[in-house]
């Protein structure tokens, strides 16, 4: 076909965003078809296998059958080993109508902004953060507001700082513990007022939990947002099984929120995705249910490539790390570089052969940082960690 019809697009398009990430691996494949050995450490997935229980019962599933659409809420099994797990891990009780499943938690994402901002409402959003949260506030036509996540406050935020952004026009605050791109976490005293705000000003809270039990110093998961007075009717807990079981490309997450809402999220989801495939859906409940120790296990290694990244890093002149709290990124300052961190990045890349993200790939306020992903080999990050360090010396 020839190029001369002219695609007409509506304007609403121009209004969405994207995920750099995904554009740094295809620079990466392109430097790789000519034969140069790169080092991916761009993108947010864990580099272990599922585990093996939970392969099992997806193919059981589908050897016995398990093709046919199924509800768009998802099966009531998989919505109430959810709403079990949530409770248990939250310390609040859900119940299975709170809880809607999608191919993965971003879909929740894109459904829970659109259900609830709009032209004339305000959602604030983290800056840095994950990319798609600005991209689909846009393109609701809802105003995106920035909170600043600085790294002085360890990549949270101050109390004072969501006090100063909200106010009655405020329909929605996205927020992101442990974080994506810089593996911080938010201090339970700004969740306190965060909730109390919330209340006061009458706004909704999605908490992007899907890093929860990627948390380092905790046992179990950190704090819910959810779990503050008044909260449970005014939060959306997106969490899914990307992350926390190695299931990346399985697509399966989900979102707990007030059934009124969970209800308008379906009716979303009906016009768009019909359902979460049911086979997906054993394989959620084998995840959730069955034995944890893989989970436990990967986290321990995510621990010991973090403290081996942080010192690294550190000892690499014109480059600072602060200690990350959960997720598996690492977010380093470069400002003493002298370069943008596009230039930094793309240096990395193109001389270093080592794939990372440039910090403005999250927003404004990520310039001067680079988010390295570090679910990849403890051999590969210590080639990665010389790479980038002969890289800095011969350039900068
Ligand atoms: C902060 C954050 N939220 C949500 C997601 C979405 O994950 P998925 O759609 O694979 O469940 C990601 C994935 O990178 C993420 O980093």
């Amino acid at each position: 076909m020839s190029g001369a019809v002219e695609i007409k697009l509506a304007d609403r398009m121009s209004k969405l965003g994207t995920e750099t990430a995904f554009d740094v691996l295809v620079r990466a494949r392109a430097l790789e078809a000519e034969g140069k050995h790169v080092i991916h450490l761009q993108l947010g997935e864990p580099d272990f296998d599922t585990p093996q229980h939970i392969v099992d019962a997806a193919v059981d599933a589908l050897r016995s059958g398990d093709t046919h659409y199924t509800p768009t809420a998802g099966i009531p099994a998989l919505r109430k080993a959810i709403a079990d797990y949530t409770s248990e891990t939250r310390e609040i009780e859900f119940a299975p109508e709170h809880v809607v499943v999608t191919p993965g938690g971003k879909p929740i994402m894109f459904f829970v902004i659109l259900a609830l901002a709009g032209e004339g409402d305000e959602v604030v959003y983290p800056d840095p953060g994950f990319p798609i949260y600005q991209s689909v506030v846009n393109f609701s036509g809802a105003t995106p507001v920035p909170l600043e996540l600085k790294e002085e406050e360890g990549f949270g935020f101050s109390p004072d700082q969501i006090r100063s952004l909200v106010n009655d026009k405020t329909k929605l605050v996205i927020i992101n513990s442990p974080h994506n791109p810089t593996g911080g976490m938010i201090s339970e005293e700004s969740l306190e007022e965060l909730a109390r705000l919330a209340v006061k000003h009458d706004f909704m809270v999605m908490s992007d939990e899907i890093y929860s039990r990627i948390a380092y110093d905790y046992d179990t998961v950190p704090k819910s947002i959810s779990t503050y007075p008044g909260m449970r009717e005014r939060t959306i807990i997106l969490d899914g099984f990307s992350k926390t079981f190695a299931m990346t490309g399985w697509r399966l997450g989900y979102g707990v929120m007030p059934t009124k809402l969970a209800e308008q999220v379906t009716r979303l989801a009906v016009n768009c995705n019909s359902c979460t495939p049911g086979f997906i859906q054993q394989a959620g409940i084998a995840a959730l249910t069955g034995p944890q120790e893989p989970v436990e296990a990967m986290v321990e290694e995510f621990r010991r490539r973090r403290d081996m990244m942080v010192t690294g890093l550190n000892e690499i002149p014109g480059i600072s790390c602060i200690q990350p709290a959960g997720a598996f990124y690492v977010f380093p300052n470069v400002k003493q570089l002298g370069k943008t961190s596009d230039d930094v990045a793309n240096d990395l890349m193109y001389e270093g052969h080592v794939a990372l993200v440039s910090g403005t790939s999250f927003g404004a306020a990520g310039e001067g940082y680079i988010r390295i992903s570090y679910a990849n080999s403890m051999e590969n990050l210590q080639e990665a960690l010389n790479r980038i360090k002969s890289t800095v010396e011969r350039v900068y």
